[in-house]
C-alpha cells in the first residue's frame, strides 16, 4: 500500500486567462502612446474624452461630425495629421484650426461639404497636404486660400471641377502635387495652365477628365516633374497643347472603359515637338503599328507599353540610342526575337512580364543588349527545355533576373555563364528540371539571392547549389525532401555564406544533428509550418544570435539538454505548435518564462495537452512539480507511522513466536 507518488503533484493554473470583455463604449485603438489614435467608424460624434491631449495623427474617419469648428477640436493642440474622411461634414467654420499650429495634414475626403469659412485653415502656419476628394466641390474659390503659402498637395479628385485655373491669389510657389482626377474638365487654355506658373517641379494630375482639347501652346516653356494625361480620347490634341513644354514623365495610359481612337504615328508626332523622358501608354490599341510610330521617341529614357496588345514590335526602329527602360509587360509576344530588342542599345532595364501567349526565349535574342542589367520574364508562360545559356546570350552585365511564375524550364550544368554578374535570381513558382549530378548555379559566383520556392526540386542532388560562392540568401520553401529529413550530407554543403535560409513548408519531419553544419554565418533561419519535433533543434547548435522560426511545427517537448541553444539565439518563434504543459517539459517551461524577451508570437504560443490546460498561453501557466513542503511533510508522517507499526508487528511477532515455543 505505497501512496500514490501522483499525489504529490500539484499542478496549479495560477492565473485564468479570460478575454478582455468588451462593453459597448467603444474606445479608440492606441497605435502610438500619447501620439497616435484610430478611432475610425465608432459612430462618433466630437472628440473623446479618453484621447489625450497630446495626440498628433488621429484617423477620425467615418464618424460624425457635420460641422466642425472652433471648440472641435480645441484640446488637441499637438496634432499633426487629421484624417476626417466621410464624416458627414457640411460646414467648417471660422477659426476651426485656428491653435492647431503644427497640423501638416487635413484629410476632409467624401465630405459633402456646403460651406467653408475664410479663416477655417488659418491656424497651421505648415499645413502642406489638403485632401478635398469628393466633396462636391465645383468651384476653386470655394478653397480658403488664406494661409496656404506653404501647400505642397491638393487633391481635388472625383469632384465636379470644369477648370484647373486656380484663383489669382492661389499660392503655387511651393505646390509639387496637384491632383484633378475624375472632374469635368474637358479644355485648358493658356490662361489656365498660366496660374500655376509659380509651381516648378509640379506633378499635374488630369487623369479620367474627357479632355476634348487643349489650346496649342500652352504648355509651351513650362516645367513639370509629371503629367497625367489618361483616359484621353484623342491623344493628339494634348500632344499640341504640350508643345514646347518640358516634363520628366507624361502618363498618357487608357483605361478598360475609356474609348480611345487607335494609336497612329500621326497622332504621336507632337511628341517631337516637347521635352519628355519617360512616357507610359499603358492599354492602348495601335493602328498600322510601324517603325514611325517610334519616331518621335528618339530622346525617350523609359517607354511603358504594358497591355497594348502587342505581338511584335516593327523592326527598323531607329535613334532609339537613349532608352534605359522598356516595359512589356502584359503583351502578347509569342517569340522573344519579336521585340527586336536591337533597336534599344542602350537598356538597362527590360519587362516582359505576364505575357498572354505561350513565350519562346529563343537563341539570342536579347545579345544586342550589352548594358542589361535587369530582366523580368515572370508569369509569362516561358517553357524551356534547356534554359539559359543560348537566351540570355551576351548578357554579360545582367544583375536581375526574375524568371519566377514559369512554366517547367530544363537546366543543365553552368546554366547561366552567360550573365556572370547575375547577383539576384528569383526562379519561384516555376518547376526546375535538373538532372542528377547538374551543377546550373556554377559560375554565379556574384549570386546574392536565389529564390527556389515551390519549384518542384530534386533535393537529392547535392551538387545543385555548388559554385555559389556569395550566396546570403536561399528560399527553398515548399520542396520536399527525401523521407522529409535533411540529412548530414546535403545540398546545402556548397553554400556556407548562407546569412538568411527559408526552409517554410518543406514536409521536414526531421533535421540530421549535423544537417546545418557547414553554415556558420547564419543569422536568419526560417523552418516553419513543417513537422519537426523539439529534438530537431539539436541541428541549430552551432548557431549563435539568429532568428529562429519554428512556428507550426510537432513540437510538443523540448528537452533540457538543448535549451542552452535556444538560449544562444537572439529571437525565436515557437507559435502554433502542440507544446506539453506537464510536468514532463517543466525544464522548458521555466526557461520560457525566463527568456520572453527572446520570444515572438507568445500570443499564440500556447499549451496543447494537458487537456485542461489547452489554449492557455505558455507564459501564464503555473506547474509545480516534484515535493511541495505539505508533500514532505505528510511522507514524514507517513514514514514514521510505517516504522512504528514495523515496530509494533516485529514484536508482536516475535511475541507470538515465543509464546507457541
Ligand atoms: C475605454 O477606456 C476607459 C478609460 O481608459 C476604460 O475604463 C474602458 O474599459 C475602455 N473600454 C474598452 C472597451 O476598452
Ligand atoms: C503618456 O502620457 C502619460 C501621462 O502624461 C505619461 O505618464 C506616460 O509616460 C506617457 N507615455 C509615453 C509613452 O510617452
Ligand atoms: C487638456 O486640455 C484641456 C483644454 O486645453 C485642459 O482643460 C485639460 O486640463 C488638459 N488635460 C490634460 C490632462 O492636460
Ligand atoms: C522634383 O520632384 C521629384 C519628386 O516629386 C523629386 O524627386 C525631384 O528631386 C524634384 N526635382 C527638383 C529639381 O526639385
Ligand atoms: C515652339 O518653339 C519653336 C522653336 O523655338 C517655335 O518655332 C514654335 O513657334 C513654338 N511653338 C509654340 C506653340 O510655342
Ligand atoms: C501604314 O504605314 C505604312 C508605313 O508607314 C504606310 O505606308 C501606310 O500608308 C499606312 N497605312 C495606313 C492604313 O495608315
Ligand atoms: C519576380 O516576379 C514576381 C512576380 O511578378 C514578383 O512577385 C517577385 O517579387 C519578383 N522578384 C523579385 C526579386 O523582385
Ligand atoms: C565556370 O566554372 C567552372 C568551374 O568553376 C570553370 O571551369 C569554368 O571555366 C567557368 N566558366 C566560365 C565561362 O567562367
Ligand atoms: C523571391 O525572393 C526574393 C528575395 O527575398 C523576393 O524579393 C521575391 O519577392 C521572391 N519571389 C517571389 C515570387 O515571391
Ligand atoms: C511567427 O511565425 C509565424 C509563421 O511564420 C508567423 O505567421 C507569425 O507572424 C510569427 N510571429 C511573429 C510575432 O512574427
Amino acid at each position: 500500500m505505497a501512496p500514490p507518488v501522483s499525489c504529490f503533484l500539484f499542478v496549479v493554473l495560477f492565473s485564468a486567462s479570460c478575454k478582455v470583455i468588451t462593453s459597448l463604449d467603444k474606445n479608440c485603438t492606441e497605435k502610438e502612446a500619447n501620439k497616435t489614435y484610430n478611432c475610425e467608424n465608432l459612430g462618433l460624434r466630437g472628440i473623446p474624452d479618453t484621447l489625450p491631449n497630446t495626440t498628433e495623427v488621429l484617423e477620425f474617419g467615418f464618424n460624425f461630425l457635420p460641422t466642425i469648428q472652433v471648440t472641435t477640436f480645441s484640446r488637441l493642440i499637438d496634432l499633426i495629421f487629421l484624417d476626417l474622411t466621410r464624416c458627414q461634414i457640411n460646414w467648417v467654420h471660422e477659426d476651426t484650426f485656428q491653435s492647431h499650429h503644427q497640423l501638416n495634414t487635413i484629410v476632409l475626403t467624401g465630405n459633402p461639404l456646403i460651406f467653408m469659412a475664410e479663416t477655417s485653415l488659418n491656424g497651421p502656419t505648415s499645413l502642406k497636404h489638403l485632401f478635398l476628394i469628393q466633396t462636391g466641390l465645383s468651384n476653386l474659390q470655394f478653397i480658403p486660400v488664406h494661409n496656404l503659402e506653404n501647400l505642397e498637395s491638393l487633391y481635388l479628385g472625383s469632384n465636379h471641377i470644369s477648370s484647373i485655373r486656380l484663383p489669382v491669389n492661389f499660392p503655387t510657389q511651393n505646390l509639387k502635387v496637384l491632383d484633378f482626377q475624375n472632374n469635368a474638365i474637358h479644355y485648358l487654355s493658356s490662361q489656365d495652365v498660366n496660374s500655376l506658373k509659380q509651381a516648378t517641379n509640379l506633378s499635374l494630375n488630369c487623369n479620367g477628365n474627357d479632355i476634348k482639347d487643349i489650346e496649342p501652346g500652352a504648355f509651351r516653356s513650362k516645367v513639370f516633374q509629371s503629367l497625367k494625361f489618361g483616359g484621353t480620347f484623342d491623344l493628339s490634341v494634348i500632344l499640341k497643347g504640350l508643345q514646347n513644354s518640358t516634363t520628366q514623365s507624361l502618363w498618357l495610359g487608357t483605361y478598360e472603359d475609356t474609348d480611345e481612337q487607335d494609336l497612329t504615328s500621326a497622332m504621336l508626332a507632337g511628341l517631337c515637338d516637347m521635352s519628355v523622358e519617360s512616357i507610359n501608354l499603358q492599354k492602348h490599341h495601335f493602328s498600322n503599328l510601324s517603325s514611325t510610330t517610334f519616331q518621335c521617341f528618339t530622346r525617350l529614357q523609359e517607354l511603358d507599353l504594358t497591355e497594348t496588345h502587342l505581338r511584335e514590335l516593327p523592326s527598323g526602329i531607329e535613334g532609339m540610342n537613349s532608352l534605359k527602360k522598356l516595359v512589356l509587360n502584359v503583351n502578347k509576344f509569342d517569340q522573344l526575337c519579336q521585340i527586336n530588342a536591337a533597336s534599344f542599345p542602350s537598356l538597362t532595364d527590360l519587362h516582359i512580364k505576364g505575357n498572354l501567349q505561350k513565350l519562346d526565349l529563343g537563341v539570342g535574342c536579347l545579345e544586342k543588349l550589352e548594358n542589361l542589367q535587369r530582366l523580368d520574364l515572370s508569369h509569362s508562360n516561358i517553357e524551356a527545355s534547356d534554359c539559359c545559356n543560348l537566351p540570355l546570350k551576351n548578357l554579360f552585365h545582367l544583375q536581375y533576373l526574375n524568371l519566377s511564375y514559369n512554366m517547367p524550364i530544363g537546366l543543365q550544368s553552368e546554366a547561366f555563364q552567360e550573365c556572370p554578374k547575375l547577383q539576384l535570381l528569383d526562379l519561384a513558382f516555376t518547376h526546375l528540371h535538373v538532372n542528377a549530378l547538374q551543377r546550373p548555379f556554377q559560375n554565379l559566383s556574384r549570386l546574392q539571392a536565389l529564390n527556389l520556392s515551390h519549384c518542384l526540386l530534386n533535393t537529392n542532388n547535392q551538387h545543385l547549389l555548388e559554385g555559389l560562392l556569395d550566396l546570403r540568401y536561399l528560399n527553398l520553401q515548399g520542396n520536399r525532401f527525401q523521407d522529409g529529413s535533411i540529412l548530414k550530407t546535403n545540398l546545402l554543403q556548397p553554400v556556407g555564406s548562407l546569412e538568411i535560409l527559408i526552409l517554410s513548408s518543406c514536409e521536414l519531419l526531421s533535421l540530421d544533428q549535423e544537417a546545418f553544419h557547414s553554415l556558420g554565418k547564419m543569422r536568419h533561419i526560417d523552418l516553419s509550418h513543417n513537422s519537426l519535433t523539439g529534438n530537431s533543434i539539436g541541428a541549430l547548435s552551432h548557431l549563435k544570435g539568429t532568428y529562429l522560426n519554428l512556428a507550426a511545427n510537432s513540437i510538443c517537448i523540448i528537452p533540457a539538454h538543448l535549451l542552452p541553444i535556444l538560449s544562444q539565439q537572439s529571437t525565436i518563434n515557437l507559435s502554433h505548435n502542440p507544446l506539453d504543459c506537464t510536468c514532463s517539459n517543466i525544464h522548458f517551461i521555466t526557461w520560457y518564462k525566463e527568456n520572453l524577451q527572446k520570444l515572438e508570437g507568445s500570443e499564440e504560443t500556447v499549451c496543447a495537452n494537458p487537456p485542461f490546460l489547452t489554449g492557455v498561453k505558455l507564459s501564464e501557466v503555473k506547474l509545480s512539480c516534484g515535493m511541495t513542503a505539505v508533500g514532505i511533510f505528510f511522507l514524514v508522517i507517513f514514514v514514521f507511522l510505517l516504522t512504528i507499526l514495523l515496530i509494533f508487528s516485529v514484536k508482536f511477532l516475535l511475541r507470538w513466536k515465543y509464546q507457541h515455543i
